[in-house]
């Protein structure tokens, strides 16, 4: 997204944040000679190979091939949008985010969304609060035995059965009604109509992590389909990202030290009232990686608590894939499988807050878990089933990062099926990833490649090279034109560093690109930086210089019927140009 936020505002950013302490925060950086290194988050391994720059104000991994600013960490990491680590960045740099950006599509918006999104849901509250006492709805609510409290805990509100009540409170102009489309409460049907999308449903707000409503999730107060509607993914919302109650439960999790997800709105409703308050739900789709991590932000501790049906263990599996590259020392995960016909909701009403709690203590830990369900599909008594045991566990073993629990798992794998340490070491080789091979596939030996792998990692270089544009009949390289600009966009401003640099680029085609320069560190040699790069630039000044006279030369013999005057010329350029080729190879 670049264009939307001011180039001098990014760099100010870039240059006021330090990426180290934007990673210390979420991964044990240990110091390496001028870098700091520490294993890898968004990959599995065994010795370190993620490494971060201070001085290029970048981080990059040997392993994975991941790489980026303190933009693109918080964005992978955190799983934040663009303007969302901005925002992050700006406030730990004490920098207001510019308010006359030229808005793009989503950027500018974002803040007039939320606002709009929170003034709904204070309208859906209202309605609540001053229906009836007979109503449906109140009605509704008392039956299942929710009470005012809780409502009013989470935002609880209600939908009236009107096709315009939010279209007509919040969308009196076009724009308005822009924006309502865009937050995905208003839906305009093919005839240009446009009405509510909520209609006659309880409203259960989803707040983001920090506070902030960006969606909701609407429940029938009847039998009728689809029991749950909840919003489009917005700007503001992706549903597989994030988790309900997270916000309200976040200082229960870190109390308890403890985080339980749940399937339902209602489960975690109810289990509120009854006294248990570190519990969240994902908003009906399969617990994600994005879950988790945030919940590792959290605490150490997870227990997933599933209904005990068939679809609640295949649910408990998916979950479980998602959090073995998390599964560091340190860390817990259990499930635990709730009765037939019981979902948390059901189940604390009826066996009280006590019986839930133990539930919970004595949830199924992640090994036994996985033990569990493996022996469940293959016969260990056969040869062949302990082919398909190792089979299932392979992905699994490589996904554990290298801890404790990986090693027993290998233990207790050794004892199950009497197979040598060898073998099973040689099965569970951690995978190259693909970045990596793209990766080495630029050719190291192409001029402009080298003098742009040296440049964007030292931008101060640029101030050797007396005029960008003199480069700039050098075509051969591949990357030339690129190098060409880059140098001009240093020379013109000097402050640029590495990470500000990348950052001018991301949206453009040309951002991997510019990324991977900045990331071929293994070839470019720490003495010797300066007469490299003066050697390369000479070079490729003269190529240029041959290719320019070449080109003279054809200009020449086509325009002209070759007088004496010309072929004396042509002579001439010939010489010069013969002289620049030998001089650049030798
Ligand atoms: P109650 O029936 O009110 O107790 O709700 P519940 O939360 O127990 O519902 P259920 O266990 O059936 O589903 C769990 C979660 O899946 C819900 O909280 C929703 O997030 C989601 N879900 C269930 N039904 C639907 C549906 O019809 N559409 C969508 N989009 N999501 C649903
Ligand atoms: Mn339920």
């Amino acid at each position: 997204m670049p264009g939307k936020l001011p180039p001098e505002f990014l760099q100010e950013l870039l240059s006021r944040v330090d990426i180290v302490d934007v990673i210390r925060n979420q991964v044990p950086l240990k110091k390496y000679g001028r870098e700091f290194r520490a294993s890898c988050p968004f990959h599995t391994e065994r010795t370190p190979s993620f490494y971060v720059s201070p001085a290029k104000q970048f981080y990059h991994c040997f392993g994975c091939g991941e790489s980026g600013t303190a933009i693109s960490f918080l964005m992978k990491y955190s799983n934040l949008r663009f303007m969302d680590a901005i925002e992050e960045l700006a406030s730990i740099a004490g920098m207001e985010i510019p308010k006359n950006r030229t808005a793009g599509p989503s950027m500018g918006n974002t803040a007039r969304l939320i606002q709009l999104m929170e003034e709904v849901q204070a309208a859906y509250k209202r309605e609540l609060l001053r229906s009836d006492p007979e109503s449906h709805v109140k009605s509704y609510f008392k039956n299942r035995g929710f009470k005012q409290k809780s409502a009013m805990h989470f935002g609880i509100g209600f939908a009236p059965e009107r096709w315009d009540f939010i279209l007509k409170k919040f969308g009196r102009s076009e724009s308005d009604r822009s924006l309502l489309r865009k937050a995905g409460l208003v839906i305009r049907n093919d005839k240009g109509r446009e009405y509510d999308r909520f209609r006659n449903r309880l409203m259960f707000p989803i707040h983001d992590r920090r506070g902030r409503v960006i969606a909701f999730g609407g429940r029938v107060l009847d039998s009728s389909e689809p029991k749950y509607l909840n919003s489009p993914e917005t700007v503001l919302f992706r549903k597989s990202n994030e988790l309900f109650g997270l916000f309200h439960a976040a200082k229960a999790i870190k109390d308890e030290g403890k985080a339980i997800i749940v399937e339902g709105y209602t489960d975690v409703l109810s289990l509120h009232q009854s006294g248990i308050e570190n519990a969240v739900a994902t908003l009906g789709t399969a617990t994600t990686s994005y879950h988790i991590r945030e919940l590792f932000r959290a605490t150490d501790e997870i227990v997933f608590c599933f209904d005990g049906d068939r679809p609640g263990k295949i649910a408990a599996w998916r979950a479980m894939k998602s959090a073995l590259t998390m599964m560091y020392d340190g860390r817990l995960v259990g499930f635990v499988f709730l009765p037939k016909g019981h979902d948390p909701d059901s189940f604390v009403r009826q066996n009280g807050t006590a019986e839930f709690q133990q539930l919970i203590s004595n949830c199924e830990p992640i090994a036994e878990f996985i033990f569990r369900q493996l022996k469940g599909s293959a016969d260990i008594n056969r040869a062949d089933g302990i082919g398909k045991l190792i089979k299932d566990i392979t992905p699994i073993l490589t996904q554990l990062p290298d801890s404790t629990l990986r090693e027993l798992m290998k233990n207790e794998l050794r004892k199950i099926t009497g197979l040598s340490e060898d073998y099973l070491k040689k099965k569970f080789a951690p995978e190259v990833s693909h970045k990596r091979q793209v990766q080495t596939k630029l050719n190291k030996h192409d001029l402009s490649n080298r003098a742009l792998a040296l440049l964007i990692q030292n931008p101060s270089l640029s101030q050797l090279v007396e005029q960008a544009e003199h480069l700039i009949e050098f075509r051969r390289g591949q990357n030339s034109r690129l190098l060409v600009e880059v140098l001009s966009k240093l020379k013109a401003n000097p402050g640029l560093n590495t990470a500000a640099l990348i950052e001018e680029y991301r949206g453009t085609e040309l951002f991997e690109l510019v990324r991977t320069f900045a990331d071929l560190e293994h070839f470019v040699p720490e003495d010797g930086l300066l007469e490299e790069f003066i050697g390369i630039i000479a070079k490729i000044e003269k190529l240029g210089n041959r290719h320019t006279a070449r080109s003279k030369i054809s200009e020449l013999m086509k325009e002209s019927r070759s007088s004496l005057e010309d072929a004396a010329k042509i002579q001439e350029l010939l010489v010069e140009s013969r002289k620049a080729k030998t001089k650049s190879f030798s």
